[in-house]
């Protein structure tokens, strides 16, 4: 098939554009490159052995977007593109808004007239706000506590309410928990441009002595006192998109957790990245970073029941992989 990535030169895009190219589907992928480098592109190639189309534009551009496929015939589109850092989205809510909105709009507006009908989203298990009970299945009560949250659960809704008045879409939505890890290659993983905010980077800054790491908060109630989250390897979140394509040209709508169903603490990352790497991880305990939850992760019976998803790789490898890239970086 010939699929448009959007933000495929992103951390979860880049890996899921190497998995695509390995099964022989055509890539189209159309970045903006605000939280990426071209030189993505170089490795998708030295990896998969081909080379996939890049547009470097904004999504919501939607001129230029009707380029893309007015040269291809874009069979589905994943759609990654979208501003991610929760802490930021505080301070410009209207840039996430705007963006993140805009450029789905954009997408579905082209795709319903030049007659691709099956769209697959990167949504976020940040749409469940601070949840009641554990593991966290689909059905759960949604909520935003920012407005990065606020616009994953706005598409959503807009993409729910599109396939309504569309009745021949086939909509994805995809709620990733964390996804940390980078490709066994060691030549692709988490490359946030300026100062990352998720654990794993900083935990990886940390073993490298650039900076001590902060562990935001003991005194939750999780065993050890620090966060819980469920930390899925980015080649199992991957996986799954492989796997949603299975809904492709089935008209509905399609909700799915992608995560491990396992939680693991602060400090069993950092203990878990210490000893596979045989590494240091400095850190000082502070106080609970604004926003933060207690403990988060996924119940993922539907993913596995209806597209046969399961993660296979445990924190062991994710931070094995996360280090041997980092080493090359
Ligand atoms: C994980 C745990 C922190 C940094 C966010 C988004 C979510 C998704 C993943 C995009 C928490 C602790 C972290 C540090 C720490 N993003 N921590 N010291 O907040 O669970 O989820 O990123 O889709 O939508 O909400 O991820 O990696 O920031 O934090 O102690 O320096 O690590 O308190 O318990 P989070 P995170």
């Amino acid at each position: 098939m010939n699929i448009l990535v959007t933000g495929g030169t992103g951390y979860i895009g880049s890996h899921t554009a190497i998995e695509l190219i390995g099964r022989g589907d055509e890539v189209v992928i159309a970045d903006n490159l605000s939280n990426s480098k071209k030189s993505v592109i170089d490795i998708i190639e030295k990896i998969t052995g081909k080379r996939p189309e890049f547009y470097e534009i904004d999504v919501s551009n939607k001129p230029k977007l009707e380029e893309i496929f007015k040269a291809h015939k874009i069979d589905a589109v994943i759609h990654f593109a979208g501003l991610k850092a929760v802490g930021e989205s505080v301070f410009l809510p209207l840039e996430y808004y705007k963006n993140n909105i805009m450029s789905t709009i954009s997408l579905l507006e082209c795709m319903k007239e030049y007659g691709c009908h099956n769209f697959i989203f990167s949504s976020s298990a940040t749409v469940y706000g601070d949840p009641h009970k554990l593991p966290i299945t689909e059905d759960f009560p949604l909520s935003a506590t920012n407005p990065y949250g606020a616009t994953k659960l706005m598409i959503e809704r807009i993409l729910t309410d599109f396939q309504f008045a569309n009745k021949d879409f086939s909509v994805t939505l995809l709620r990733y928990f964390n996804p940390i890890g980078a490709h066994p290659s060691g030549l692709i993983g988490e490359d946030p441009n300026g100062i990352p905010n998720n654990l794993l980077p900083l935990v990886i800054k940390a073993a490298k002595g650039e900076r001590t790491l902060n562990v935001y908060g003991n005194d939750y109630p999780t065993p050890d006192g620090t966060g819980v989250r469920d930390y899925i390897h980015v080649c199992d979140l991957a996986d799954g998109h492989i796997l949603a394509l299975k809904n492709t040209n089935k008209p509905g709508v399609y909700i799915y957790n992608l995560g491990t169903g396992k939680g693991n603490s602060v400090l069993e990352i950092i203990n878990t990245f210490e000893r596979v790497n045989n590494v240091k991880v400095p850190y000082v305990i502070t106080g609970r970073r604004p926003g933060d939850i207690a403990a988060c992760f996924a119940d993922c019976g539907r993913a596995e029941r209806e597209i046969g998803f399961k993660a296979k790789r445990g924190i062991e490898e994710s931070c094995l992989s996360a280090w041997n890239y980092s080493k090359n970086h």
